[in-house]
């Protein structure tokens, strides 16, 4: 979860998200190298005087600086291409989640199951726990098992919101009249956090999402005695 001076990106908690955040640092190199040598040349040039009257053109360098940048671009843009389809990759979801965005909650429906819905609301400050996470913690956790593949979709009720849990990689609108879909996988246990990210209101700050990431029996146990009720 974020914690205070944290300005890098969440601990990983999906197969997905490690490889976004392998895809960061290699792009933050890239960037750097490209920073460090055009910074590099532009000082170099302002403290010295490389003159020549008579230069008109040079074919060789600017072959380089034309193609050498299309190369760069290259070796940035295929592996974000191949990203952006494993990230909008289904492979066989074994539970679907549907969520449900609304002024200023969200709503979970588990189809899979019978009767399981349910309303999650951020608890308001006054009422924490002393151990609670403000702005952060919700009255009912959104419980799914690690190593399942999971299916969450994704709408709204009343305005755009979006769903997006960071440590999980996940991102989609939730669009009145429309279905989103996101798929991931929870490679260990634990507690995820995201908030509502897409302006939708006075509350838009106030509508968190927490997702608890449990066993198998767990999660069997927890949807039985939810079923029950
Ligand atoms: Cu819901 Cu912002």
């Amino acid at each position: 979860m974020p914690t205070w001076g944290h300005l890098g990106l969440q601990d990983s908690a999906s197969p997905l998200m490690e490889q976004l955040i392998f895809f960061h640092d290699h792009a933050m190199v890239v960037l750097i190298l490209i920073t460090t040598l055009v910074g590099y040349m532009m000082s170099t040039l302002f403290f010295n005087t490389f003159t020549n009257r008579f230069l008109l053109e040079g074919q060789t360098i600017e072959i380089v600086w034309t193609v050498l940048p299309a190369l760069i671009l290259i070796f940035i843009a295929l592996p974000s291409l191949r990203l952006l389809y494993l990230l909008d990759e289904v492979n066989n979801p074994s539970v679907t989640l549907k969520t449900i965005g609304h002024q200023w909650y969200w709503s979970y429906e588990y189809s899979d199951f019978l009767q399981v819905e349910f309303d999650s609301y951020m608890i308001p400050t006054n009422e924490l726990a002393e151990d609670g996470f403000r702005l952060l913690d919700v009255d009912n956790r959104t419980v799914l098992p690690m190593n399942t593949q999971i299916r969450v979709l994704i709408s709204a009720a009343d305005v755009i919101h979006s769903w997006t849990v960071p440590a999980l990689g996940v991102k989609a609108d939730a669009i009145p009249g429309r279905l989103n879909q996101v798929s991931f996988l929870m490679n260990r246990p634990g507690l995820f956090y995201g908030q509502c990210s897409e302006i939708c209101g006075a509350n838009h700050s106030f509508m968190p999402i927490v997702v608890e990431s449990v066993s198998v029996n767990s999660f069997l146990n927890w949807i039985s005695s939810a079923s029950d009720a």
